[in-house]
């Protein structure tokens, strides 16, 4: 394991200066293996283990591993890593009290997957005990447990195991293998195409005009996009990831210059965490090498919990530390007297005139066949949505 020796592709440094590399490669992961089968096993959420993969990878850099006691203490309380350094959301590996007993400090843990399939190690270093409600409080700005971020946490463990982590095996990408990179790779990417300004996108939903427009918009100031939709667990009622998938290939076909975007996922859970996520999220993509990152309104956030330009105001406070440009949208909408997306900084016409359909409603649209007008939503797009939720009969809203 070491620094990755390609890391400095692309001109922004990783957060904290170095790209993290916690995988094993050849001949150490074979012995690594071997040992591991050894080892004693804790069973991990699909959850951890892509924590585990984005912290191995470097997409969480500069952690190394599960958050000991202080550095959660200083994310949850000043957001920020005990070194002072910005971050936004505890990295944290629950396990319930019960099993929690089991482990010593200092033992090597093998994590394993509901597939039995040995993913890393952890060094055991740290066990503590947190305050469920604090966390929820502090990083969710709510108790309610009707927030599934909220809900996430009362439902795990109440212990939090810490120490390094080393990543043995990758969990599968399924189908969105050709699409994964690790930051490593998007770096050397971006310099063989020699864009040195990147923005990137986050995004857990298929991408609508909205999104296209904010995109485009900020395409004109950069040499390329990295459209880079979360593809990790979300909540059951947003649209799954392999049909998101299909339909970013068909509008990157369709309406989208090839040379100046590229599509690659984040293999990470969804959050929901509004302001504090938005955070988070810039500083994986700044780890991926991008320059410049999108918060449009209501970023990462979840029916009404946080005010549409909350994380436009947060990661504002944040923006040069990040060291990353911010590139902040308002809510933008299709106007039919503009002929045209627009927001209300472009429009001057009345809310009446505006295009807006909720999350829900489209979903519905879509379930039941029905195609949204084509001023919200591309029909090449909306077609693949419904063919792919008629196909998934498990898709509940
Ligand atoms: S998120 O949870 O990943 O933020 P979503 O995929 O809907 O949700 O949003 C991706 C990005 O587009 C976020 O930065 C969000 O703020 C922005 N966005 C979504 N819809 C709009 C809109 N109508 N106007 C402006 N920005 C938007």
């Amino acid at each position: 394991m070491s620094v990755h020796a390609l890391q400095h592709y692309t001109n922004i440094k990783p957060h904290g200066g170095v790209l993290i590399n916690r995988e094993v490669s050849d001949t150490e992961r074979e012995s690594q293996l071997k040992r591991a089968i050894h080892l004693p096993t804790l069973v991990v959420s699909e959850w951890a283990i892509s924590d585990l993969e984005l912290i191995a990878i470097g997409g969480f850099s500069p952690l190394t591993g599960f958050m000991k006691q202080s550095d959660y203490l200083s994310v949850i309380n000043k957001m920020r890593l005990e070194n002072g350094l910005i971050w936004s959301i505890p990295i944290t590996l629950p396990v319930s009290f019960d099993k929690a007993s089991k482990y010593s400090i200092g033992q090597e843990i093998a994590l394993i997957g509901t597939d039995n399939v040995i993913y890393g190690i952890l060094k055991l270093e740290e066990k503590f005990l947190y305050d469920k409600k604090e966390e929820a409080r502090l990083v969710y700005g709510t108790t309610d447990d009707a927030h599934p971020g909220v809900k996430k946490i009362y439902d795990q463990g109440e212990v939090y195991f810490a120490g390094p982590i080393t990543l043995l095996n990758r969990p599968d990408h399924r189908e969105f293998t050709s699409y994964f990179k690790d930051p490593v790779q998007t770096r050397e990417m971006f310099a063989q195409l020699g864009w040195k300004t990147i923005v990137g996108f986050q995004t857990r939903n298929p991408v609508h005009r909205a999104h296209e427009y904010i995109q485009k918009i900020a395409m004109e100031n950069v040499d390329g996009l990295l459209l880079n939709p979360l593809v990790g667990q979300t909540k059951s009622d947003d649209i799954p990831a392999d049909i998101r998938m299909k339909s970013y290939e068909v509008l990157l076909d369709h309406y989208y210059p090839k040379d100046c975007v590229r599509l690659v996922i984040y293999p990470a859970a969804m959050r929901y965490a509004g302001p504090r996520e938005a955070i988070l999220h810039a500083l994986v993509r700044k780890n991926y090498g991008c320059t410049h990152f999108i918060v449009g309104r209501d970023h990462a956030g979840v029916r009404d919990y946080y005010g549409t330009y909350e994380a436009q105001e947060l990661i504002s406070i944040y923006e040069r530390e990040i060291g990353m440009t911010i590139l902040k949208f308002e809510h933008s909408f299709y106007c039919k007297k503009c002929e045209n997306m627009a927001t209300a900084k472009t429009c001057p016409h009345l809310e009446e005139h505006h295009l807006h359909l909720s999350g829900t409603k489209v979903r519905e649209m879509l379930k039941n066949g029905i195609k949204p007008p084509k001023e919200f939503s591309r029909p090449e797009v909306a077609e693949i949505l419904i063919n792919g939720l008629r196909d998934k009969v498990d898709y509940d809203d």
